[in-house]
């Protein structure tokens, strides 16, 4: 019996006023995306706390990704600037724990781009299956 293929799990930390919003206009546009992905609507990528994903990948989850409103856009002046000095910390601390930085992805999409957000996730999940699954996986459960 062949084994059954890998699907990675992922999380989003999706920006309230832009990126939460295009994953619903994907949605309401019915532009596809895979299934592999859990949507965390936070006010700002600048609000996510660099433990939020740490324990993201130690609860299993194969990629994170982190979505926000384009520089210069962000309702709270600079928290995706914020966000994106995180993220170049985050990926040097995942890289330096052997998880590999490719699992954590920063992308700037507004509202107005549903197709972009299926788009990053395509990608995310074809990445991560090419990665393999994460060496923290464990069962996700809902
Ligand atoms: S309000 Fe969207 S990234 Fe700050």
């Amino acid at each position: 019996m062949a084994e059954a293929e890998f699907e990675p799990q992922i999380v989003a930390f999706t920006c309230n006023w832009c990126s939460y919003a295009a994953a619903d206009l994907a949605g309401t546009s019915r532009v596809s995306y895979p299934p592999n992905v859990r949507l965390i609507r936070v006010m700002c990528s600048g609000m996510v706390d660099p433990i939020f994903v740490l324990k993201s990948f130690e609860k299993g989850f194969d990629g994170v990704l982190i979505a926000g409103c384009h520089i210069g856009d962000c309702h709270y002046i600079s928290g995706n600037i914020k966000a994106e000095e995180r993220i170049g910390k985050l990926k040097s601390l995942i890289h330096t724990l052997g998880l590999g930085d490719e699992r954590l992805r920063l992308e700037w999409i507004s509202t107005a781009e549903g197709g972009k957000f299926a788009e990053t996730i395509k990608e995310l999940v074809g990445q991560l299956k090419q990665l393999g699954p994460s060496p923290l996986r464990k069962e996700v459960r809902a």
